[in-house]
C-alpha cells in the first residue's frame, strides 16, 4: 500500500507537481488522495486535475474566523484518512485546532534554513544579511509559525550577484528534490515526530534536521 497524502496549496503548485512527478516516475511510494486549495482558480488545481486527483476548494474568506475555516478543512480532509498532510505553498496560518488534529502528520516546506528567517521575504532577508548560504527546510508543523522541528534542509550557496529572484529559483529547484525525498522517508516509516524532536532512522536530529548539500 502506498503512503496516503493530502496536499494543501494556495498557488502555483510547483512543489505539488514535483511530488506528482516523483510518484509517476516510481521514485516516491505514495499517492495523493486530495489536493485542497484555499483559493479558486490557481494553477496548482489544474495540475491536480491533469493528474486525475480529486480537488477541493475551501475559501478562507467565506469563514468568519480562522478556526471555523480550519474545521471545514478538517471535515474535507479526514474522509481521505491521510498518513501525511503536506503543506506545499499553503499561505494561511493554521489554528491550534488544525495543528493538534494532525500533530505528527503535518509537514511544511519553508524557503529558508530555519530557524533563520521564519515568515515572508526570506530570500531578500538572507541576501541583506550578507549570508553565504540559504536554502529550504521541511519541518513538522507545530503551533509556532515556521517553528516546528526540522526534518531536512537543502543548502544553497548565495552568489555575490544573486537577487531575491535568482536565489529563489535555485532554492525552488532544491525544494522540488527535497519534498519527494522526505516524503519517501515518511512512506517508509523512517521519520517520526517524538517528544524530544524528529527521529530519522531512529536517531534524534539536531535543530536543523538532516542537512543536504547539492552542487549548483
Ligand atoms: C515555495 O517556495 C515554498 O517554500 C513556500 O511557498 C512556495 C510554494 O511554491 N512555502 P509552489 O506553490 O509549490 O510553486
Amino acid at each position: 500500500m502506498s503512503h496516503r497524502l493530502v496536499v494543501l496549496i494556495s498557488g502555483s503548485g510547483t512543489n505539488l507537481q514535483a511530488i506528482l512527478d516523483a510518484i509517476q516516475d516510481g521514485q516516491l511510494n505514495a499517492s495523493v488522495a486530495l489536493v485542497l486549495s484555499n483559493k479558486a482558480g490557481v494553477a496548482g488545481l489544474d495540475r491536480a486535475h491533469a493528474a486525475g486527483i480529486p480537488t477541493a476548494v475551501i475559501e478562507h474568506k467565506r469563514f468568519p474566523d480562522r478556526e471555523q475555516f480550519d474545521r471545514a478543512m478538517i471535515e474535507a480532509i479526514d474522509p481521505y484518512d491521510p498518513e501525511t498532510v503536506v503543506l506545499a505553498g499553503f499561505m494561511r496560518i493554521l489554528s491550534d485546532v488544525f495543528v493538534h488534529h494532525y500533530r505528527g502528520k503535518l509537514i511544511n516546506i519553508h524557503p529558508s534554513l530555519l530557524p533563520r528567517y521564519p515568515g515572508l521575504h526570506t530570500h531578500q532577508r538572507a541576501i541583506d544579511a550578507g549570508d553565504t548560504q540559504h536554502g529550504c527546510s521541511i519541518h513538522f508543523v507545530t503551533e509556532e509559525l515556521d517553528g516546528g522541528p526540522v526534518i531536512a534542509q537543502a543548502v544553497v550557496p548565495i552568489r555575490s550577484n544573486d537577487t531575491a529572484e535568482t536565489l529563489s529559483k535555485r532554492v525552488q529547484l532544491r525544494e522540488h528534490a527535497l519534498y519527494p525525498l522526505v516524503l519517501n522517508w515518511r512512506a517508509a516509516g523512517h521519520v517520526e515526530l517524538h517528544q524530544d524532536g524528529v527521529k530519522l532512522h531512529g536517531e534524534t536530529l539536531g535543530i536543523q534536521g538532516h542537512q543536504l548539500e547539492w552542487q549548483d
